[in-house]
């Protein structure tokens, strides 16, 4: 037998049994000539010690040994020496005095410390991901990873749901990113393009009778990479027949519930509270509020209208607002760190941050208080909630500017001012998003989420007023789950009749030839008998990284892709040979880099 204990198995219960390890070297260290070891695997660590009096002849061997050689040892276990039993170890009580050493393998010198302690940069970490997967750190990711996708697919499986696989290979499904194309060798010409979801076959599926489906996949999009984002992701794909929105929740809440409490011992409660997508962008000023806290912003444009400060007054004469926030014992704030925040707004167009202190005796500061009257700010600080200690901030603009603004000064001041607990899950359902968005760069309306989504019932005769138009509003039966101000999911009622499909593609400026060549074995078999039907992909990536703190999902994936879409450990992409290119009838016009770089 290799091994009959791991290393972090070893417990005072285990004294005197003669045991065999295997792992890799952490660390030696010579006390007189006595050496001390410390060896590793992913349960744990063990000390395990040379005694010359014991081992002789294995002594020049284990002088040798550097850290990450793989090594076996047989040896008995012997509890610690008073004073030196250490608490914080699983195995702290224990020692493994060696008589036996075999190496199994020899290791270069690692580019950085194999430990939790050590920061190494990220594209190094990268490219030597083997070595930093060792780290307990990361290995707790993958295992945390691990239970919760196990717990998802026992959740879904016990609710009746049946695990389908789709094509990788496939036809561009639109999510609103470029496709990833693979050339067909046997149809010189064509390409597959990998799927951004498998959004059209899970509906196809519903059409063929599955009606309760999931696939835990992967989703391919060449699309501007964040933190938050991976060309290649993981999405838990759900749909189901003859179900409502209260349906889709109720499911996704009880996996969420089943996930955390696997994958993090955590107790989420259920269900999720809601809110319609009007009310988050009245409220917070984006669709993904975060929750953990309060600070709610205020359209305070009536009580400002006659004031004596243009730069209110002209944004309301020009169809714009004025919306208020509470900074909360901010008064104290110097004026620096009050244009700081005024740059930060300023990212999303905002022209400068207008506001009122209100200060501890009574009196109002800050450079715009004196073109309003006593009466106007007791009543704004009334609206907001502030008291005497506070700064009150305002955005004015059209909408699309100060919601925005204020949405990103509101996220920044629950950090900065540590209003909530970073421990704390806060889930929410916001609703009924706008069916349809208008792009002032292409000039033409796009599906705010895919243009399989149902428009809400009531709001269907507004699809003939689709014009010119841009701020008409259609609902849409759609829904995001948030989590302390994140999309972790999204998902709609799907349309089942196919003229309320072909007319949305129409309102999408595609013409009958488009929707043929892309769409029609779609609306071809939307006439054979679709049943209603929903669905929704929570971003499994996401969720992961957020049940452990991290904002970067590239923390809990095992082999991920940088900023640029490369891997620095297999250097993917990288170019292929002249005669592969033959084969599929490709030729290139830019002559390929031979390596891509971070710096391209
Ligand atoms: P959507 O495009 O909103 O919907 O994606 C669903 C969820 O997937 C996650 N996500 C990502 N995670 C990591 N990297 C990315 N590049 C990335 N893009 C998206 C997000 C998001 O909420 N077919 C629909 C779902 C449906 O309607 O059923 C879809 O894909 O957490
Ligand atoms: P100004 O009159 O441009 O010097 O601005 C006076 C104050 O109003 C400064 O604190 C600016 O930051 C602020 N301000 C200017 N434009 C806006 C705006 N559109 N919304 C909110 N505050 C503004």
């Amino acid at each position: 037998m290799k091994r009959t204990h791991t290393c972090g198995e070893l417990r005072a219960s285990d004294i005197d049994s003669t045991i065999t390890l295997c792992g890799w070297v952490q660390n030696r260290r010579d006390h007189g000539g006595v050496l001390f070891i410390d060896l590793r695997d992913r349960y744990g660590l063990t000390q395990v010690v040379f005694d010359p009096d014991e081992v002789a002849e294995y002594m020049e061997q284990a002088q040798a040994l550097r850290a990450e050689w793989v090594v076996q040892i047989v040896g008995r276990v012997r509890p610690r020496p008073e004073g030196t039993v250490n608490p914080k170890m699983a195995t702290g009580e224990i020692e493994v005095r060696t008589e036996k050493l075999e190496i199994l393998s020899h290791a270069k010198t690692p580019p950085f410390e194999v430990d939790d302690y050590t920061e190494a940069n990220e594209e190094l970490r990268l490219q030597y991901r083997y070595l930093d997967l060792r780290r307990s750190r990361m290995q707790h990711s993958l295992i945390t990873r691990h239970k919760a996708l196990q717990a998802v697919r026992r959740s879904l499986d016990e609710m009746g749901f049946l695990e389908i696989e789709t094509p990788i290979l496939a036809k561009s499904t639109p999510e609103g990113a470029r496709d990833y194309l693979v050339p067909s060798r046997v149809h010189p010409g064509s390409f597959y393009a990998l799927p951004q979801s498998p959004q059209i076959f899970k509906q196809i599926l519903m059409i063929s009778g599955f009606d309760k489906y999931f696939q835990i996949c992967r989703c391919f999009r060449d699309e501007d990479l964040r933190a938050d984002r991976q060309p290649e992701f993981t999405q838990i794909d759900l749909e189901m027949s003859f179900a409502d929105p209260d349906d889709i929740f109720a499911v996704v809440e009880t996996v969420m519930q089943d996930m955390f409490k696997a994958a993090i011992a955590h107790d989420l409660p259920i269900p999720f509270p809601r809110m319609a997508y009007a009310e988050a962008m009245e409220k917070y000023g984006c669709d993904k509020p975060d929750l953990r806290f309060g600070l709610e912003l205020q359209d305070v444009s009536e009580l400002v209208k006659s004031c004596d400060f243009k730069v209110f007054t002209g944004a309301l004469e020009r169809g714009g607002i004025v919306k208020a926030i509470r900074g909360p014992g901010m008064c104290s704030w110097s004026r620096k760190q009050m244009d700081d925040l005024a740059k930060l707004v300023a990212i999303h167009g905002a022209k400068g941050l207008a506001y009122i202190k209100l200060e501890a005796d009574g009196s109002c500061g800050g450079p715009v208080a004196k073109f309003f009257t006593a009466e106007t700010i007791a009543e704004i600080a009334k609206r907001v909630e502030a008291v005497p200690g506070d700064c009150i901030m305002f955005g004015a603009d059209s909408k699309n500017v100060v919601n925005p603004s204020l949405a990103l000064l509101r996220n920044h001041l629950g950090k900065a001012l540590e209003l909530y607990d970073p421990k704390k899950f806060n889930f929410i359902w916001i609703t009924e998003f706008p069916l349809l968005e208008w792009d002032e760069e292409k000039k033409e309306w796009a599906s705010s989420h895919h243009p399989f989504t149902q428009p809400l019932e009531e709001d269907l005769p507004l699809l003939d007023q689709v014009g010119d138009n841009h701020d008409l509003l259609i609902r849409s039966s759609s829904y995001d789950l948030v989590l302390n101000g994140v999309e972790v999911a999204s998902g709609s009622i799907r349309i089942h009749n196919s003229d309320v499909q072909e007319k949305i593609f129409r309102t999408l400026r595609l013409t009958e030839d488009e929707i043929k060549e892309r769409f029609g074995f779609f609306v071809n078999a939307l006439q054979y008998g679709t049943p209603p039907h929903a669905g929704i992909a929570p971003g499994f990536d996401r969720l992961i990284a957020m049940m452990l703190g991290y904002d970067n999902i590239r923390e809990v994936i095992a082999f991920p892709k940088t900023q640029k879409a490369t891997c620095p450990m297999s250097e993917a992409p990288s170019p292929v040979d002249e005669k592969q290119m033959r084969e599929l009838s490709i030729s290139v016009r830019k002559k390929p880099s031979s390596k891509p770089s971070e710096q391209d």
